[in-house]
């Protein structure tokens, strides 16, 4: 049997990589600390999953969910003034906002309705692999915008050409940065503003990390920029701001025509979130907020343990103003390792697993990134193993 070509053209998934490490490393007996996968480990608020509960008792909520029902109607109008409070953004909620069975799939799909196989899609590197992975599959040509720590991780847009520019039709952008924890502010997006006016580009912001921000920092959308709805399409996710990844929901906001042609290729796709899950959605996006305020007390602690610690032992990492990750250079005693041996001499001498800089494209080599999804003590474990490690003769 013979795949599709564009399944061929795959890199290795990083969450393949990343399970095939832990798999080794259990086989062998060795204890782990599991830093790889940005899989939040918290449960998902109570008031959310009573939600749940109580609507799934209902059994006209069994059925196939369909386009601006009742239920997708009150989700979209609970996404849209979420949008208000937090970033003063106005969403038509019927014809600006699509719920997602998670955002990734929305990221996905959305090359899937844009791209020819002579369009590009512009991805700075590294990226959340559904940015590349998603272009590759949908068939059209994948442009790597290198990202690099001398420009704090932001993509220079005018050091692109102008042929390739011809052939764009795809910018991804997504700050805060999964996996370098970079942010911008929102004169960020006002000059991408500037840089894409007259340029007939389609700009997909993924947010996904919006909410998990510290020491005062404040992550802009986009779409606070005037005029930018007009070729924007922003997306969300509940996974991380509301513990609820396995429930696989999310949403795109923008550009009507954007999120029409999206809403169209998943129509031929999928059936929409089952209703329970959008009910419990409204209830997290207009409820009390301070269970989201809980979650980023506890990820400042982590990412204060882990960094001190890190930093204590000599492996000098920055403190992320935003995101559950931390991205560092592998040492200088390993660097001439790769990325995916260095994660395989963690895993494999001191059972620490973390995702290999190259799982996220190119430009991530020579990085590794910790997710901070195991509470303190275990990070003070992952901490001592690791000086450990770089304690032994090579
Ligand atoms: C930047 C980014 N976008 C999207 C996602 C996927 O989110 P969802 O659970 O909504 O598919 C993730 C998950 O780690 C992410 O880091």
């Amino acid at each position: 049997m013979q795949e599709a070509n564009r399944m061929k053209r795959l890199p290795l998934y990083l969450f393949t990589i990343i399970d095939h490490l832990k798999e080794e490393a259990r086989q062998k007996g060795i204890d782990i600390v599991d830093l790889g996968m940005g899989n939040p480990d918290q449960p998902t608020p109570k008031h959310i999953v009573d939600e749940l509960c109580r609507q799934a008792k209902h059994t006209e909520n069994h059925r196939y969910p369909r386009p601006n029902e009742p239920a997708e109607m009150k989700l979209k109008e609970a996404i849209a003034n979420w949008y208000k409070d937090r970033f003063n953004v106005d969403l038509d909620p019927k014809s600006e906002v699509l719920p997602l069975i998670g955002s990734k799939e929305g990221v996905a799909h959305l090359s899937l309705a844009f791209l020819n196989h002579d369009d590009m899609a512009l991805v700075p590197s590294p990226a959340y692999p559904v940015h590349f992975n998603g272009v590759i599959m949908a068939g059209g040509i994948l442009y790597n915008i290198p990202m690099t720590e001398e420009n704090n991780f932001i993509p220079d847009l005018r050091s692109i050409n102008n042929s390739v520019l011809k052939m764009s039709k795809l910018l991804f952008l997504s700050y805060p940065h999964n996996p370098t924890t970079s942010v911008v502010d929102l004169g960020f997006y006002q000059d991408v503003a500037r840089w894409a006016k007259a340029k007939d580009i389609i700009i997909a912001s993924d947010l996904a990390y919006s909410d998990i921000v510290f020491d005062g920092y404040k992550a802009p959308s986009i779409l606070q920029v005037k005029g930018m709805k007009e070729k924007t399409i922003e997306f969300h996710t509940l996974s991380k701001s509301y513990n609820m990844p396995g429930w696989r929901i999310g949403y795109a906001v923008g550009n009507k025509d954007i999120l029409a042609s999206l809403a169209k290729t998943k129509s031929y796709i999928d059936f929409g979130i089952f209703r329970p899950i959008q009910y419990a959605a409204v209830k997290a996006l207009s409820g009390s907020q301070d269970c989201v305020k809980r979650l980023v007390g506890m990820y400042k602690n982590r990412r204060d343990v882990f960094v001190d610690g890190l930093n204590s032992i000599g492996w000098k990492v920055p403190r992320p103003k935003a995101t559950f990750y931390v991205w560092a250079r592998i040492p200088l005693k390993y660097d001439a390792l790769t990325s995916m041996e260095f994660a395989e001499l963690l895993v494999n001498e001191v059972g620490v697993v973390v995702a290999p800089g190259t799982g996220f494209g190119e430009y991530g080599e020579g990085y590794v990134r910790f997710a901070l999804v195991e509470p303190e003590e275990k990070l003070k474990t992952a901490v001592e193993r690791i000086k450990k490690l770089l304690a032994m003769k090579s």
